[in-house]
């Protein structure tokens, strides 16, 4: 099957030429010049996509997904079907969501149960990161395995006591095994402990409504947990990558981390970059539709965080979506510490990221693809298979329309939520159409494709070391 995308744009994380894209099956076999011989004889049996006005991107990578994730104190609404199908329609064709263990059983278990889960329903390309949301005696000697096995992240919590949250000491133990075998730790930086005591202070005072889970849950111990969390993984000798970072003074402890020539890395969400506090404090609690962890803060933070991206100390950008619907969200009326963490967000990232970084003028239109794919792809290890359009990349592939005025809203999305957080958010570009490995599924609003194109990936190590 060949397939010929015509008369583009292409843009990739280092350069930006119009060319035509020749597909054999799977793969991309070449860019060529439109009027070349070379075009014109591939188009005659292939499939001609018309790009007249398109950028042609690579397809998204989105790193931190929670679908159907049993995890969180209520049950997160999308399923790997359901929001695998709204990545597609979003532009990203690949996430790498998180296997979670199950009190008292192994992590290998927690992996084979996830496998069951998404197998057959994905509508994207797929991996996991492994959740280390228990450690016990076993786990170093299982995080070998799973780094044999192509599992070669591990996602752990200062945050949240007594559901996910490890010790210093049981942090150390995996971050020297991941000095040992290559992993990448994923931190989750913040201070659950000291962010307890002031969350019941709060409750006792009668400070119940959802902004109160910003107010308790302050940068200065997301800045601490970064710290101690470097110090780590400095004495360890492993690569860190800190997830949904979302302040200035944490990001000010990356950029001190990475002046030293550390492997220190974040990620940060469109979430920190597009929505503040004061979404927090809208009325009737509509504020608790905006309740995650680390919290929406105050929106002078943004400036920093786009400057980090600005700067190469924040390198990927992730959705960390999580949707919980209304009337699960209302489980924490009267009483904040009750509203489930979470916000949907994996079908706009692309969109909303083209719309802070390209058409506001803030970075290139090289950097957007960097941070949403290329930078995502190198640092789990799936570069360059993803996050590329180059010959013998996979052929995942977004046309996107820079001039499609639109505004975003749940009446239209995909994802399985009753609400947005960007309701009516006004973005300039829009996602057209969408190819995962040479096949089309997406064509304007219309999916193509069905569950189980998705295939399971799995990952090399970290690529980015410095
Ligand atoms: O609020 C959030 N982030 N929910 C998902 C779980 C996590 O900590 O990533
Ligand atoms: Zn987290
Ligand atoms: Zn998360």
């Amino acid at each position: 099957m060949k397939t010929l995308i015509k008369g583009g744009k292409v843009v990739t994380a280092i350069e930006t030429m119009n060319a035509d894209v020749m597909i054999v099956d799977e793969k991309v076999v070449g860019l060529v010049d439109s009027d070349s011989d070379i075009s014109r004889s591939f188009s005659e049996d292939a499939l001609v996509i018309d790009a007249t006005d398109r950028l042609v991107v690579p397809g998204g990578i989105d790193v931190h997904t929670h679908f159907e994730s049993e995890g969180q104190i209520a049950p997160v609404l999308d399923t790997f079907e359901t929001g695998t199908r709204a990545s597609a329609f979003g532009g990203t064709t690949t996430i790498i969501d998180f296997a979670w263990r199950a009190t008292g059983g192994s992590l290998l278990d927690g992996l084979e149960h996830y496998h069951q889960m998404a197998q057959g329903d994905c509508a994207v390309d797929y991996g996991f990161h492994m959740m280390v949301n228990e450690v016990d005696d076993q786990t170093p000697k299982e995080m070998d395995m799973l780094v044999d096995e192509g599992i070669t992240s591990f996602k752990m919590f200062m945050a949240y006591p007594g559901r996910m949250y490890s010790t210093d000491a049981q942090l150390l133990t995996c971050y020297q095994k991941a000095g040992e075998n290559g992993a990448l730790i994923q931190m989750h930086a913040e201070n659950g402990i000291a962010i307890d005591v002031l969350r019941d202070q709060a409750v006792e005072n009668g400070q119940v409504d959802p902004v109160y889970h910003s107010l308790t849950r302050p940068a200065l111990l997301e800045a601490e947990a970064v710290h101690r969390s470097v110090v780590l993984a400095e004495i360890a000798g492993c690569p860190l990558y800190i997830v949904h970072l979302s302040s200035a003074e944490a990001l000010q402890e990356v950029v001190a981390a990475r002046d030293r020539g550390l492997n220190v890395f974040a990620e940060t969400c469109p979430q920190y970059l597009f929505l503040d506090l004061t979404d927090l404090e809208r009325p009737d609690f509509e504020g608790s539709k905006y309740v995650c962890s680390p919290p929406l803060r105050p929106s002078d933070h943004q400036a920093e965080l786009w400057r980090g991206l600005a700067t190469n100390d924040l390198q990927v950008i992730a959705t960390d979506h999580c949707p919980f619907c209304w009337t699960q969200k209302e489980l924490g009326r009267g009483d904040f510490r009750n509203i489930p963490n979470g916000i949907p967000g994996v079908e706009h990232r692309m969109e909303l990221m083209y719309q802070g970084a390209v058409a506001e003028g803030r970075l290139s239109l090289n950097r957007w693809v960097d941070m949403c794919s290329r930078a995502p792809a190198q640092m789990f290890g799936l570069y360059p298979r993803k996050g590329t359009i180059a010959p013998g990349a996979d052929a995942d592939i977004v046309l996107f329309d820079p001039d499609s005025p639109h505004a975003i809203s749940a009446d239209t999305h995909h994802m399985n939520v009753d609400y947005s957080c960007y309701e009516g958010h006004e973005v300039t570009g829009k996602v057209d159409t969408v190819l995962l490995r040479g096949k089309v599924v997406v064509e304007g609003t219309e999916y193509l494709g069905r569950a189980g194109d998705g295939r399971y990936m799995s990952r090399g190590l970290c690529d980015g070391l410095i």
